[in-house]
């Protein structure tokens, strides 16, 4: 392996270490920069946040779920870097000191970085930018005082110029000395996956490591040989037609969520509470289909949304719906060496609603995720695509409750007749999220909510405010 990034400026190149090594430990241990920290080491907590640019922009991401590969070619910038190159303070570590916004201290690095990324970007919606930062000992309102305080002042000289055009790509060593890790795989383009993969079908496919991260981090696995996708530019656009948006299987969340905003705003809305920011920015789509979990959240949305699932083995493609990728619980239609490279759903008028439940506003995972497509016409269900996550051991589409309201006048007799459809649909388990009970009365419920929420009702109440 040999790879190449800057470092607060500094170009490094890197060719002694394991493609599985984290930038955290690398940073901490290797070179010694310990302002970042690790809380977790699994991406809830944001102790371990550092900036990375490149040509798409700037981005608060978790360090202890990141892979040096995934950095190639990248700017790396730490708490360390934040700070002028003369000890100057950063606006947001002043303001942090003037608003008296760190007490033990831990979390400070991270919220330091995620407000220095955050001012650069000229963001000012600082609940959202910090959610995925956890302090435990000062509160957020003096922090949140703080980032509002710096939000206005200029970006320091030495943060402004940051550029990956300085990263030389000569000079690098060669990897597979006798001494060297093997080399991981790190496709430019889609075409180029395809072949490799159609002859390394065992190997692991990483591509935001949301996932991936974990099982090194927390289960140790060896993930054999590996093919790292942050590197194919066209695996990740998003394209709007006339007639249908599809999207690229390396899209991280952040990059679908204006896109929803535009054409599916709850769905964009459901996205903002999707991990945290740290999160977003590094998880794709293809990654939360691929993985099969019956508790991802961009499953069901697509779902009722009517999405194609396209596949590639080698030059060989085949699309399917969505829903039919979901066969049971850890078993999903993909065959070795098969690939997810997009996913798409036709445009149409926007009915979509969708209802993540979860303990924590931010940051938590779904006890259930529904989400909703009913067409009326002249006040009559004329079709129905409802979808849930946390239901079953897979994502799921509710086709008896689907059928008992297709047909009927829309109102509240329309969602009474459905109830036990309800029931013939799921069998939900408990678990530590939510009860069986609780899951079917909350699915049922929200179908009612999807009702009033049409009417004109207002159930939207966030209960805890800033
Ligand atoms: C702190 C935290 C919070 C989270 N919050 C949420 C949340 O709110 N909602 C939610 O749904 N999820 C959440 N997740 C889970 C995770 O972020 C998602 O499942 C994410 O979308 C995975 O995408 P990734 O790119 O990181 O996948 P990776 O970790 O890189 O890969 C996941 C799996 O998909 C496979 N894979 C990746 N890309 C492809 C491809 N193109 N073709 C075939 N296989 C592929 C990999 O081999 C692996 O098996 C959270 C995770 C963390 C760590
Ligand atoms: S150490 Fe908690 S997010 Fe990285
Ligand atoms: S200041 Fe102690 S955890 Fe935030």
């Amino acid at each position: 392996m040999s790879i190449s990034f800057l470092l607060n400026g500094e170009t490094v190149t890197v060719a002694d270490q394991p493609a599985t090594r984290t930038l955290l430990d690398w940073l901490r241990d290797t070179r010694r920069l310990t302002g970042t920290k690790e809380g977790c080491n699994e991406g809830d907590c944001g102790a371990c946040t550092v900036m990375i640019s490149d040509d798409r922009g700037h981005r608060a991401l978790n360090a202890c779920i990141l892979f040096l590969p995934q950095l190639d070619g990248k700017s790396i910038t730490t708490v360390e870097g934040i700070t002028g190159p003369d000890g100057e303070l950063h606006p947001v570590q002043e303001a942090m000191i003037d608003h008296h916004g760190s007490q033990c201290g831990f979390c400070t690095p991270g919220f330091i970085v995620s407000m220095a990324t955050a001012h650069l970007n000229g963001r000012t919606d600082h609940n959202d930018q910090l959610a995925g930062n956890l302090c435990r000992c000062t509160g957020y309102a003096p922090i949140i005082r703080a980032a509002t305080a710096a939000q206005d002042k200029p970006i320091p000289d030495w943060l402004a110029p940051i550029s990956v055009s300085k990263i030389s790509s000569g000079g690098r060593p060669k990897a597979g000395g006798a001494d060297s890790p093997p080399a991981p795989y790190q496709p430019k383009t889609t075409d180029d996956l395809a072949r490799w993969y159609a002859d390394h079908p065992d190997a692991t496919l990483i591509a935001g490591a949301t996932d991936v991260g974990l099982w090194v981090t927390k289960q140790h696995r060896d993930l054999g040989e590996i093919a790292f996708l942050n590197g194919i530019d066209d695996m990740r656009a998003i394209t709007v037609s006339d007639t249908t948006i599809r999207i690229g299987a390396g899209a991280t969340l952040s990059d679908l969520w204006p896109v929803m905003a535009t054409y599916h705003p709850d769905f964009a809305e459901m996205i903002r509470r999707y991990g945290s920011v740290q999160v977003r920015n590094a998880a794709t789509v293809g990654g939360n289909i691929a993985n099969g979990s019956p508790i991802g959240d961009s499953p069901p949305a697509l779902i009722a949304l009517g999405a194609t699932l396209h596949l590639r083995h080698g030059d060989t493609r085949r699309d399917i719906l969505l829903e039919n990728f979901f066969i049971d619980y850890g078993k999903q239609d993909r065959a070795p060496g098969e690939f997810v490279e997009a996913v798409s759903f036709p445009r149409q008028k926007d009915r979509l609603k969708c209802y993540k439940i979860s303990k924590r506003f931010d940051q938590d995972i779904s006890a259930v995720c529904g989400c909703f497509n009913i067409t009326v016409q002249d006040n009559r269900v004329t079709g129905a695509r409802i979808a849930f996550g946390g239901m079953a051991g897979t994502p799921k589409r509710a086709h008896n409750v689907e059928q008992a309201i297709i047909g009927q006048p829309w109102g509240a007799e329309a969602v009474a007749g459905a109830w036990d459809a309800w029931a013939q649909d799921f069998q939900p388990l408990s678990d530590m999220r939510a009860s069986a009970t609780y899951r079917l009365d909350v699915a049922r419920g929200l179908l009612t909510r999807y009702l009033l929420e049409d009417l004109g009702g207002t159930t939207r109440v966030l209960e805890v405010r800033a």
